[in-house]
């Protein structure tokens, strides 16, 4: 008998073949019972009839349980309406009978359910939303290699802070210092880019954000691009590409997950390079007309962020911000501005991307350090770069975790990726 896997299931029609899988749910009507079955690819409905089977077969079915493992027999068919297939079960080992399972139909709350997320992980909709996650990351991988970037992995453990100090998660490195979990690879890619001209990152970083918001986690997944040779305005076009290159790569693989997850499309299929632009100075005086109470010199906040996009169906880049609020590695232009970029997804997702074009000249960099108060010596490697052949370069970084968010429409971070870290949070 042929080993049948769902996301196959056309190759198995009218066959004998046997699943592995696990009981997602089941219903009896008497005579029959029907089994969800998942195998891991997919679903497939079981169908059992009394009629047809050995009565220790029969009754073998009757006691199972939600989530039991099984090993189950029969023929594929075509269901007669519904682009489905269906599994007429011919016979049934159980691997394992599962206990009473604590997840059921009844609406839990988030709570129950992240301190359920080991078992939380087989709901439908869970297994969308990685399945979502999963695409994004190979269209990432595909975009960049196509362009000539090569992954060069940056370290996690390090001895200085990326994009600010208070958000750094310390630790004891042996008896003799402290390391720091890395916050972004940026400034290691900036070595790189010296050696490959293009390159990316991809890995968890670490912020010990003290934010309990529906976007911040503590630990989440960060693709870092750098560019040699690249000024601002060619940093934004190479995000606006990526990103319509991920939408579109989640359009054409994922139709049954953004099914399952209610995913409004016709708002993706509108994600289109080129996005809108704006400056920061243009976003504040957008978002005071809107009722914000935003100041010239503010970050912009969670609502500004929603309050913006509100009238646009792509991403926003608001662009040079006010420097003082920036990172110390932003160039800046004649007026002082930092020429950066933060993309803004539509439809109230928030900030998906952080990117700027870097500072190059030797002097420059080193009164930022200074103005920053970090530590000079500890970023002496960074300042050589711009004394052995500096180069004008850019680069940005994609929150991973925000992006499947906005592409699945969940609202909420946590449930982006597999185990998520919050400020409240590290079990399960
Ligand atoms: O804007 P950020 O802080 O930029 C950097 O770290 C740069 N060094 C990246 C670069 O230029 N290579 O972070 C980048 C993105 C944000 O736009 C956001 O999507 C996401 O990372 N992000 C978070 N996602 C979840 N939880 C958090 N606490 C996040 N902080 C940032
Ligand atoms: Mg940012």
């Amino acid at each position: 008998m042929k080993e049948f896997r769902t996301d196959k299931a056309q190759d198995f029609i009218d066959q004998k073949v046997t699943l592995k899988g696990w009981v997602a749910n089941f219903r009896s009507s008497g005579k029959i019972t029907f089994l969800q079955l998942r195998d891991g690819y997919g679903y497939i409905q079981g169908i059992a009839s009394e009629s047809d089977l050995e009565k220790p077969v029969w009754d073998k079915i009757q006691g199972v349980t939600m989530e039991s493992s099984l090993i189950i027999s029969g023929t594929i068919s075509k269901h007669p309406k519904k682009d489905e297939y269906e599994l007429q079960v011919s016979d049934c080992e159980i691997v394992q009978l599962a206990e009473e399972y604590p997840i059921g139909k009844k609406d839990h709350g988030p709570d129950f359910l992240l301190d359920q997320r080991h078992l939380w992980l087989r709901s439908s909709k869970q297994v969308a939303i990685q399945k979502v996650r999963n695409t994004i990351i190979n269209a990432i991988y595909e975009f960049l290699n196509k362009d000539g970037f090569i992954k060069i992995d940056s370290p996690i453990l390090t001895p200085n802070a990326c994009e600010g100090t208070t958000e750094l998660f310390e630790i004891d490195y042996f008896k003799e210092r402290k390391a720091y979990l890395s916050q972004s690879g940026q400034l290691y890619l900036e070595a790189a880019i010296m050696a490959h001209s293009k390159v990316f990152d991809f890995g968890p970083v670490f912020r010990a954000e003290k934010s309990k918001t529906r976007r911040h986690l503590t630990e989440f997944w960060m693709m870092d691009a750098e560019m040699a040779w690249v000024e601002h305005e060619d940093n934004l076009k190479v995000q606006e590409e990526l990103i319509s290159f991920i939408v579109a790569k989640v359009l054409e693989i994922n139709q049954t997950e953004l099914n399952t997850l209610e995913r409004d499309q016709e708002s993706l299929k509108k994600i289109k390079a080129p996005f809108v632009r704006m400056t920061h100075a243009e976003a504040v005086t957008k978002l005071q007309k809107l009722g914000s109470d935003i100041k010239e010199h503010d970050d912009l906040g969670g609502d500004d962020e929603t309050l913006l996009t509100s009238d646009v169906d792509v991403p926003i880049f608001v662009t040079h911000w006010p420097a003082e609020i920036k990172a110390f590695y932003m160039k800046r232009n004649d007026q002082g501005l930092a020429l950066c970029d933060d993309l803004i997804a539509p439809e109230g997702f928030g900030e998906i991307i952080g990117g700027s074009q870097r500072e190059d000249d030797y002097d420059e960099l080193l009164k930022r350090i200074k103005e920053h108060k970090l530590p000079v010596d500890q970023f002496q490697w960074y300042l050589d770069l711009r004394q052995y052949g500096s180069v004008p370069h850019s680069g940005f970084g994609i929150g991973l975790e925000r992006l499947v968010g906005w592409l699945c429409g969940i609202r909420h971070v946590r449930e982006t990726i597999p185990f998520p870290r919050m400020i409240n949070r590290l079990n399960p």
